[in-house]
């Protein structure tokens, strides 16, 4: 009990300080940010220099070629060696085309984003990056938006909500309808139980000539993005899916905004409780993710200007 409510308590007092200095109130609640250039290039540098995530975030039929031995990342001992066949499945030409965006959404699944009016916001990057396909409805949009460049996809939701893609599987397709000719980031090497569901993913999508793009990320780049995070005292069993995105989104991206990050039960602004997701109250599993480490992390970038954390209403 004591470990999270400290959390939030070190959270609070780091929230509280860097409001004072807001410095752009067209974006509403966005904390303190500073212009310094210096602060802006390290972590980045630093990320680039260890993950390589242009190049390697992704597989690709150019970064991967056949008789390639993978390595799981979730998995040390599990490999596979790259045959013809699983090389058919990876993308043709590279997903980032050689260009940095200006700016980039990551939106995360918190319930700090239900009632939020942030949708017009995250509609307006350039890129917009969500987690685990999350639901866009009609009801949603107003808070959440609508626009997708990237969504991920974790193989429990294909196999709780698809039934693994073993049976009928138009109701996947139509399902990823909201996400337009977006790319959809399978984590198929992560576990060994991912690689059939998300290489079932990608043959569905093809069958239904779906516009949706499948893509897997590398093993490799997840490895070396965690031991980054190590590096910088983050210790977990394994990071979220919403700070590998950011990670990424520092790599592309000129400016990176975050909405939907706040992994704690209460709204630091209106104190009231929130769901864990804007969507439903499905716990996080605190067995393997230290979310509330993760953002006290993404916390300080904030405060060092290297990226913009959008917490509470938009205007
Ligand atoms: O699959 P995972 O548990 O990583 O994520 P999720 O619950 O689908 O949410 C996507 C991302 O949003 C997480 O990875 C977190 O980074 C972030 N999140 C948050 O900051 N606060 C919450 N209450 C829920 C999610």
């Amino acid at each position: 009990i004591l470990k999270p409510l400290l959390s939030l308590m070190i959270t609070i007092l780091l929230l509280v300080i860097p409001l004072r200095h807001e410095t752009e109130p067209h974006f509403g609640y966005i904390l303190c940010c500073t212009e310094s250039s210096d602060y802006l290039w390290v972590p980045r540098s630093q990320l680039s220099a260890k993950c390589h995530g242009l190049e390697k975030a992704t597989i690709t039929q150019a970064n991967t070629p056949v008789g390639t031995k993978l390595v799981y990342d979730g998995e040390k001992k599990r490999t596979l060696q790259v045959n013809p066949e699983i090389f058919s499945t990876f993308f043709k030409g590279h997903p980032f085309p050689n260009k940095t965006w200006h700016t980039c959404v990551v939106v995360g699944n918190g319930g700090i984003l239900a009632n939020s009016s942030c949708g017009k916001m995250i509609d307006s990057a350039e890129f917009v990056i969500r987690c685990n396909l999350p639901p866009l409805s009609n009801e949603y949009e107003k808070h959440v938006g609508i626009n997708t460049d990237l969504v991920t996809a974790n193989p429990s939701i294909l196999m709780e909500k698809f039934g693994a893609l073993m049976g009928r599987r138009r109701k996947f397709v139509e399902s990823l309808r909201s996400y337009g000719d977006s790319l959809l980031l399978l984590p198929a090497f992560s576990f060994g139980h991912n690689t059939p569901v998300s290489l079932r993913a990608f043959y569905t999508l093809e069958d239904f000539k779906s516009p949706v793009r499948p893509i897997f990320f590398n093993p490799g780049y997840l490895h070396n993005l965690a031991l980054f995070w190590r590096s910088q005292g983050l210790r977990t069993i394994r990071l979220s899916t919403g700070i590998i995105m950011t990670s990424l989104a520092l790599e592309l991206c000129d400016n990176v905004q975050l909405y939907g990050f706040w992994p704690f039960d209460f709204h630091p602004y209106s104190f009231q409780t929130l769901t864990n997701h804007y969507y439903d109250d499905r716990k996080t599993k605190t067995k393997f993710h230290a979310m509330p480490d993760e953002f006290n992390h993404l916390l300080r970038l904030h405060s060092q200007g290297v990226l913009k954390l959008h917490l509470g209403h938009c205007k």
